[in-house]
């Protein structure tokens, strides 16, 4: 191959189609964008293409790239499947809160078919970056604060992609991104990082080390300087963490134009040398949008023979990958048969479950759910995002089917049938961003607001119709583009007079039940006390409405847990449960003098309808030398008369070392399904490799003798605890 060529292979273009009259945000210009590619296609400089989903599009494009090349290899196609492309699944924080990655797993599985049907070879998914301040928008696409639910998410996830019956119906999967991206400042979406090596360590790396060790074949790399440096230029990171340390085969590529960014970053000088150096730092392909800066390595191939081997070894990860995924011997798609894959009912209802198992009832005083239809006249469903499919399936997608989407309207009325009255209300007007988004310009993307709406009349017409109901249904949340990259907020208050109407809705003193649709906790302070139910059903996905009318009517019982804290305002954010004792832990709770500084709902909380009873957990030893494993069991009861849902969880916490060690951290889970009175025994085990932390005292992993406490229970905040000794004879 000529160096052009091998540079070709590393050059992924965006190729974009926007609507007439869309005013594109990104750096590039939209009229001129497609042609633009595919004058590079026909030149044969374009190795890999994203952004195209229509499979006969795909197959015309490929043609380009076949005949465009000498050597007649085909070009990778990717896209952000993030949580489904036709079927869409519940966005993946919601994913991550059914914590149970055989169904999250299945979801990524049905994704992956789908996406190769059209013809994509490859996501850019799972996102596995933490989040601990909600104001970041991105914390919608990942599984929230803790490193090991995240680590345990991310492997189902690479592993639902990745791997099949049939290899022709995967995709590569790329976790992204890599590393620390979550930890913006200000939880301003973009913004510079600065981790501590000890959260980097052990926090924000262990999830794409989980994604990594679970056979994903690609990573992208991140925006933001991470502790100074550039993430996309981070020789340390990819070279030497990612490649060295952690023996990843797979191939490296920029995030969208983040190559060109070192120059923006101030950190390279030109075009050329932000090529030169992303490329020497590991990054294989660069993902661009208009005008790559990977087109000057030939140049500056001439000038640096060092260079020659790098390049070589770039190349053969990327024509690996593509062999790999079978594209080398069928680079064009079967446009009939992706239209029946896209169509299968199997992959609705699987979407369906997915929702079912990912909703947190996050309050349920005096069991006013489930609600009983056969007992109900009448239901009056309030807020606009009830009736909204685009809303239903949020953020982060672009293929869907917005006729087959169930709002939550569509699913209350289809459960209770027509002998029960369902009026609806929206209202309160759709709320617009101060800023727009990026994505508005995508399709239907931009939340519909008509001009005729009398706010006045709405809002009466809605506290009216829940004075005559028997319970008023009220979902209030986020617009889906106001959630999601470039979404970072200042605050975490319910947009607009949303509030207000619940406030309304809750004098009439109708029994009102709140429906959260969110990817982020917001500010729920005043439901929390004043609305009987609260249940957070996020962005459910293509069969939302349907999943919610089945939790909410209890077809099946809520088992989700919240993957995040939930603060009580902006003001306590970050947050996380597995911060260390410090000075004077007895007053955590009292941090701030005007308000608890304790969550308003723990990590890993999530109500059922019924009780499920602990005992105390039972360890089998109480000393150990350093390299044992002990088990630690606990008996559950479900004391309802009807099917529950819970997540057994594991803490750990090491009283002293080399380091502080966080007050508990989540170390195992099970998530289980009681029958009616049923007892079960869930058993854990706690060996090294639950006792391993990255200390900062020796800047290495470690595992200490030390006393331990092991707790089980239903949530963070779980007392039921044993407690061992470790020592190292
Ligand atoms: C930028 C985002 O940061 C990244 O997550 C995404 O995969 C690319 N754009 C491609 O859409």
């Amino acid at each position: 191959m000529s160096v052009p060529e091998k540079v070709a292979q590393l050059t992924q273009f965006f190729y974009f189609r926007l609507p007439p009259g869309s005013e594109p945000s990104l750096d590039f210009d939209a009229e001129r964008q497609p042609a633009m590619v595919e004058e590079a296609i026909r030149t044969g400089r374009a190795g890999a293409l994203l952004f195209v989903t229509d499979p006969s599009e795909i197959n015309r494009l490929q043609r380009m790239v076949v005949d465009g090349n000498r050597l007649g290899i085909p070009a990778l196609f990717g896209f952000d499947v993030i949580h489904g492309l036709r079927t869409i699944f519940p966005v993946p924080i919601a994913m991550a809160a059914s914590w149970d990655p055989a169904s999250i797993e299945e979801s990524q599985r049905i994704a992956a078919r789908e996406a190769r049907a059209v013809g994509i070879h490859w996501t850019f998914a799972p996102m596995v970056d933490i989040a601990r301040d909600p104001r970041w928008g991105r914390m919608v696409e990942g599984a929230g604060e803790d490193p090991y639910l995240a680590g345990v998410v991310a492997a189902a996830q690479v592993r639902g992609f990745q791997e099949s019956d049939d290899p022709a119906e995967t995709v590569i999967a790329g976790p992204k991104h890599l590393v620390g991206y979550g930890a913006a400042a200000g939880g301003r979406d973009y913004d510079e990082v600065e981790l501590s090596d000890s959260d980097l360590w052990n926090v924000y790396l262990p999830p794409f080390k989980a994604a990594v060790d679970a056979g994903a074949k690609n990573i992208m790399t991140a925006y933001m300087t991470l502790n100074g440096l550039p993430a996309t230029g981070s020789g340390w990171l990819l070279e030497g963490l990612l490649r060295k340390t952690w023996g990843f085969e797979g191939f490296v590529v920029s995030d969208a134009n983040a190559v060109k960014n070192l120059v923006t970053h101030g950190f390279a000088e030109n075009a050329r040398d932000s090529a030169i150096r992303a490329l020497k730092s590991g990054v294989d392909m660069e993902m661009a949008i208009s005008d790559p800066a990977y087109e000057h390595l030939a140049d500056a191939l001439a000038d640096d023979a060092s260079m020659a081997e790098v390049l070589d070894a770039s190349v053969r990860r990327v024509l690996t990958a593509k062999a790999e995924i079978g594209l080398l011997d069928a680079p064009f798609v079967d446009e009939a048969g992706s239209r029946e894959i896209l169509g299968r009912p199997a992959h609705r209802d699987t979407a369906r479950v997915a929702a079912e198992r990912s909703m947190v009832l996050l309050r349920n005083e005096g069991s006013l759910l489930p609600l009983a239809a056969n007992e109900l006249g009448s239901v009056a469903v309030i807020g606009s995002l009830a009736d909204s499919a685009r809303d239903t399936i949020g953020p982060w997608v672009f293929d869907y089917d917005l006729d087959e989407t169930v709002t939550i309207l569509e699913g209350i009325r289809a459960r209770v049938g027509s002998d029960v009255n369902v009026a609806f209300e929206p209202g309160i007007p759709v709320v617009q961003r101060t800023f727009p988004s990026m994505f508005d310009q995508f399709g239907r993307n931009r939340p519909h607001d008509p001009e005729d709406f009398d706010e006045t009349a709405a809002f009466e017409a809605a506290v009216e119709a829940a004075r005559a109901s028997d319970v008023a249904v009220v979902v209030v949340g986020e617009w889906q583009n106001m959630i999601g990259e470039a979404a970072s907020r200042s605050s975490l208050d319910l947009p607009g007079r949303q509030l207000e109407l619940l406030q309304a809705v809750v004098a009439t003193g109708t029994p009102v039940v709140a429906l959260v649709m969110n990817g982020r906790p917001l500010d729920l302070r005043w439901p929390a006390s004043h609305v009987p139910a609260i249940l957070d059903v996020w962005y459910p996905g293509t069969r939302g409405g349907e999943a919610v009318a089945r939790v909410l009517f209890g077809d099946v019982a809520p088992g989700g847990k919240l993957p995040f804290s939930w603060p009580r305002s902006v003001g306590q954010v970050p947050i996380g449960y597995s911060h260390r004792l410090s000075h004077e832990p007895e007053n955590q709770a009292r941090r701030y003098w005007d308000e608890a500084s304790t969550p308003l709902f723990p990590f890993g909380f999530g109500l059922t309808y019924g009780d499920v009873e602990y005992s105390l957990p039972v360890i089998d030893r109480d000393y150990m030398g350093l390299h044992d494993v002990a088990t630690v069991s606990v008996s559950l009861v479900n004391t309802a008369d009807r099917m529950v849902d819970d997540v057994v969880q594991l803490y750990l916490h090491q009283r002293f070392g080399s380091a502080s060690r966080p007050v508990r951290e989540l170390k195992a889970f099970q998530r289980v399904t009681l029958a009616a009175r049923e007892s079960r025994t869930v058993v854990f085990v706690v060996g090294p490799r639950e006792r391993t932390y990255w200390s900062a005292a020796s800047h290495s992993w470690v595992v200490e003798p030390s006393v331990f406490d092991a707790w089980i229970g239903p949530d963070s905040t779980t007392q039921l605890g044993v407690t061992f000794e470790v020592s190292d004879n």
